[in-house]
């Protein structure tokens, strides 16, 4: 209750502050590009909808998923029992930031990508549809959810690799056997130490193109504080918080900057 309150009063204040939302006043091409031609593109290709119309029909879909959660910042399963349609609504990316990996990815054109949280590969989905030629590897410690996720792979002719294994014992040996990533997406165990770790290892892979790009920022004051570490890394040359999510880039001719912008 609190937390919910806490989180609907953060985003009143995003909402009444955030600018930028049509690049005004932004002098940084690179951000301004970023708003003009990922942020606020709403064309919608024929593989997107495509994506879409397998979101909404898991949306609705009224299939019991029997499994071991796992909880946050614990190696701890706990048996439940849930509607596939409730998995997807409550903990899978909804189609508005759906939207906006697959036009990410689109324009900045990533080789190799990793997402850290699979869950039933929704957000995998709309990946692997705007990379079908990227080497795309994600990571899921429920076996259950990661048999749904082949399952809409498959249905969308995609050939992402899903791995099965807590983040913490499995993160780094998939990091071992890649040079570097160009795109990471981190989805899962939202406590502060295990964001952290998951960043610092996934740092050593990154590059001056690099982009990282963290789910649920301000989901809880942990999430907030992994959050204002992050973006003050010193690799760090510019930040975006889109309030429910908050994107950093590498590049180095870039100057440092801070953005809240309004999505
Ligand atoms: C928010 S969901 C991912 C949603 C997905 N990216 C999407 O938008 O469709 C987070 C997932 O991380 C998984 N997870 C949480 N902690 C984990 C851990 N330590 N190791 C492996 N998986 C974990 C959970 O089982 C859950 O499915």
């Amino acid at each position: 209750m609190i937390s919910h309150l806490r989180y609907s009063l953060k985003y009143i204040r995003y909402f009444l502050f955030a600018k930028h939302k049509k690049g005004h006043s932004i002098h940084s091409p690179f951000v301004y590009n970023f708003i003009t031609k990922v942020l606020n593109n709403k064309t919608e290709h024929k593989n997107l909808i495509e994506v879409i119309n397998i979101h909404n029909k898991y949306l609705k879909s009224k299939r019991y998923i029997e499994f071991k959660d796992i909880g946050a910042g614990t190696n701890y399963y706990k048996s439940k029992k849930l509607k596939l349609g409730k998995i997807v609504k409550r903990s899978s990316i909804d189609k508005k930031h759906g939207k906006l990996i697959y036009n990410l990815i689109k324009y900045y054109d990533p080789s190799n990508i990793l997402e850290i949280g699979t869950s039933v590969g929704i957000s995998s989905a709309y990946i692997a549809q705007a990379a079908p030629q990227s080497s795309f590897i994600s990571i899921e410690g429920v076996e259950e959810k990661i048999q749904i996720a082949k399952e809409i792979s498959l249905k969308l002719n995609q050939k992402t690799e899903f791995i099965h294994g807590n983040f913490d014992n499995t993160l780094n040996s998939v990091l071992e056997k890649y040079e570097k990533f160009d795109l990471v997406f981190f989805d899962g165990n939202h406590t502060k130490q295990s964001t952290l770790n998951y960043f610092n290892s996934s740092l050593e892979k990154s590059h001056n193109e690099s982009i990282f790009i963290f789910d649920d920022i301000h989901w809880s004051t942990d999430m907030e504080e992994a959050w204002e570490i992050i973006k003050i890394n010193k690799k760090v040359k510019v930040s975006i918080d889109i309030f429910r999510m908050g994107l950093i880039f590498f590049k180095k001719k870039l100057s440092y900057q801070q953005y809240v912008i309004k999505f």
